[in-house]
């Protein structure tokens, strides 16, 4: 079938620097590239090799060249403080400017790290973006997580500065970000120069003398500067994800390839130009925020929506169609949890009733699989295209989605729809040969990955290659494994690593279990992802204690919660384990997690012949029904 989508993907895989090219000719350069594709260093590539560019120009100042200045950039919607407030551009990038004069008169420059542990507030994108306007590099931290993971990141990135704010509003609970923060930089072996804090009403920090500086005041007497221009190559930001153990993969982007890939995208995914209203209903510390709250919407002169609140209790059901009507949102990204989570308050979406939805247009899912019946029921009430994407922290936008902007293909339930121009999705068996359509498989994209994508992981070339280009050569491995069908819709069924998705925030089991561990009377433990019908799926806790241990279950069980929250952050939701005698395993000592995951979830699962005692199976099925999981479950 020949339309705009086909032929921008054969363009995007035959001939990638006639496709990218032209596309950066829109952004604006200080010097242009030498390179589009530089492939002189396999398998390390690099987009735009040569050029010279600013990415917080690219954001805010151009659009005030080009006159635009007055329109609105950034509007800031907060119902949990009961607060509304908007940018211009033009107000925008004063802020910045001056932040960026804070953050250079803190000795930060080109190169150096910053790190930013902020709640959703609009200073946390001034934050960022004054990072990008004087070529530092910034690191997002979100705020659910715990100070020890906070830790992990300041001794990864070794930042110059850590910018942060007093407290985040979770709801209704007031959460004190300051001594997570304090906890963080103790625990640390690389301790920031100086911190930024900003003062907000409901909980004011104590700020440390010498170290600690008033947002506020630092503000006050800073002289605005200017933009400084980096190379395309160079590193903008440093995102850490989970990866398969306790040590999480600091994601690097880099600044030319992200600017042409998110504004390319704006229009050719997402279906929005400049002018429009824009809404990716996330956080600022996962990849979604940083695409679509931040960069995309910006690079493309639309105006873009920071919403502090939830879906749901902020103050009920209908807060997504407040948003939606009230700020004119054309097309609005959000995870299926947060649908699911409408759906569960009000099934029959009576609180959309009182919103004129009439601008709206497209909605897009992405962060886990969207089931068939939040698509229906997203489908059938809102009544405009429902978009499954699939992406990942790594890749910074979709590898596959339907794109809006270039070819409306009819929805299959279950698939986000077919690989994105520039991705080159195929999946392929243990030898890497690709298999049949229809048949499972890892998920891989050939080489070179387009640009915008991780050129590596920070300072650790060698994890980058180890986790993501040695398996399957030739190919970056996703660690999905799912399908692809006679009609190239891509199925992405499950990850094949200890990865899982909690109310779309990426969490590692592998991690909890090292926690867990450590508990003084567990001798085994085992952590694995089980559905539910809110959050997707949550993490569920085997424990096998040592021997004559004789405290009470609870304790222990309760105990080991609390290190998993304490150590990790409440984000990992790890609210559930229970205790076992033993763990069902093979011959070779491996952990049976897949087979105990579908006892869990009530699913049919074949024995493994290679496990050493089949009772055990039994054993488990009873302790999970006593936990309300599995076949027995009361
Ligand atoms: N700072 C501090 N704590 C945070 C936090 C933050 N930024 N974000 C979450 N938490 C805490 C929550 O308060 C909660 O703590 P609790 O155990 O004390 O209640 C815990 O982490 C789990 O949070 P969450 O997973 O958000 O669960 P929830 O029950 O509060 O809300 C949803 C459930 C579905 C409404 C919510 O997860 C949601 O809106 N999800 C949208 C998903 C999303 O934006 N994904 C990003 C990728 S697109
Ligand atoms: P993250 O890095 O947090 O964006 O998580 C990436 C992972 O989330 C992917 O590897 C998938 O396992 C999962 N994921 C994200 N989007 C989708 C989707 N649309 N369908 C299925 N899985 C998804």
């Amino acid at each position: 079938m020949s339309n705009l989508y086909a032929e921008a993907y054969d363009q995007s895989i035959h001939d990638p620097d006639a496709f990218w090219g032209p596309i950066a000719e829109e952004c604006h350069w200080y010097k242009r590239w030498d390179k589009v594709l530089d492939d002189s260093n396999k398998p390390f590539y690099r987009w735009f090799t040569g050029g010279e560019m600013n990415t917080c120009y690219n954001a805010l100042d151009l659009h005030i060249d080009n006159g635009i200045g007055e329109n609105t950039a950034l509007i800031y919607d907060s119902p949990v403080t009961d607060t509304k407030r908007e940018y211009t551009f033009l107000d925008l990038r004063d802020e910045v400017a001056k932040f960026a004069g804070v953050l250079a008169a803190k000795n930060v420059k080109k190169g150096d790290r910053v790190i930013i542990y902020m709640p959703m507030i609009p200073e946390a994108m001034i934050a960022m973006l004054a990072c990008a306007r004087i070529g530092a590099v910034h690191s997002v931290v979100f705020g659910g997580f715990a100070a020890n993971e906070l830790a992990t990141r300041i001794n990864d990135a070794k930042p110059k500065v850590i910018v942060s704010a007093s407290c985040g509003i979770e709801t209704k609970k007031v959460i004190p970000y300051k001594p997570l923060l304090d906890e963080a930089i103790h625990l640390a072996k690389s301790k920031p120069e100086s911190c930024v804090i900003f003062q907000r009403k409901m909980s004011q920090a104590e700020l440390k003398s010498g170290r600690d500086f008033d947002w506020d005041d630092l503000m006050g007497e800073a002289k605005p500067h200017d933009c400084v221009p980096v190379k395309a190559t160079d590193p903008l930001y440093i995102l850490y994800t989970s990866g398969t153990t306790g040590e999480p993969k600091g994601v690097v982007r880099d600044n030319g390839g992200h600017m042409v890939a998110l504004k390319w995208s704006m229009k050719a995914i997402y279906g929005v130009d400049q002018g429009d209203v824009y809404w990716a209903a996330s956080d600022i510390g996962w990849v979604v925020g940083h695409s679509y709250i931040v960069y995309g919407p910006l690079f493309s002169g639309c105006t873009t929506i920071l919403y502090e609140g939830k879906p749901v209790g902020t103050p009920d059901a209908g807060a997504f169609w407040r948003v939606i009507a009230e700020h004119g949102v054309k097309s609005m990204f959000t995870a299926p949890t947060a649908f699911r989570a409408i759906k569960q308050q009000d099934p029959e979406a009576k609180l959309m009733k009182d919103y004129d939805l009439s601008a709206f247009k497209i909605l897009f899912l992405a962060g886990e699989r969207t089931d068939p019946d939040t698509l229906k029921w997203a489908e059938t009430n809102i009544k405009v295209p429902v978009i499954d994407h699939w992406w990942q922290t790594e890749t910074g936008w979709a590898i596959a989605a339907n794109c809006m902007g270039l070819h409306h293909f009819p929805v299959k339930p279950g698939s986000p729809t077919k690989a994105v121009p520039g991705w080159d999705v195929q999946v392929v068996d243990p030898n890497t040969k690709p298999v049949a359509p229809g048949e499972i498989g890892a998920i891989v994209v050939k080489l070179p990955l387009p640009p915008g994508t991780l050129p590596t992981l920070w300072q650790n070339d060698k994890r980058y290659v180890e986790a993501y280009l040695e398996e399957f050569p030739g190919y970056y491995k996703t660690a999905d494994a799912g399908y692809i069908d006679e009609e190239g819709y891509i199925y992405v069924m499950t990850r094949t690593d200890d990865i899982i998705n909690v109310a779309g925030h990426r969490l590692s089991t592998g991690a909890m279990e090292e926690v867990l561990a450590n508990h003084p009377l567990v001798a085994e433990c085992a952590v694995m992802g089980v559905d539910d019908q809110l959050k997707g799926q949550v993490p569920l806790g085997f424990l096998v204690l040592n021997a004559g241990v004789t405290e009470s279950h609870d304790k222990i069980i309760k105990e080991a919660i609390q290190m998993v929250r304490d150590q990790i952050g409440p984000v990992a939701a790890f609210k559930t384990a229970t205790v076992v005698k033993r763990l069902p395993k093979t011959r070779s000592g491996k952990i049976l997690r897949g087979t105990m995951r579908s006892i869990a979830d009530c699913k049919a699962y074949k024995v493994p012949a290679t496990i050493d005692d089949p009772a055990i199976l039994d054993e488990i099925e009873e302790s999970l029904g006593a936990i309300g999981y599995g076949k027995k479950a009361p």
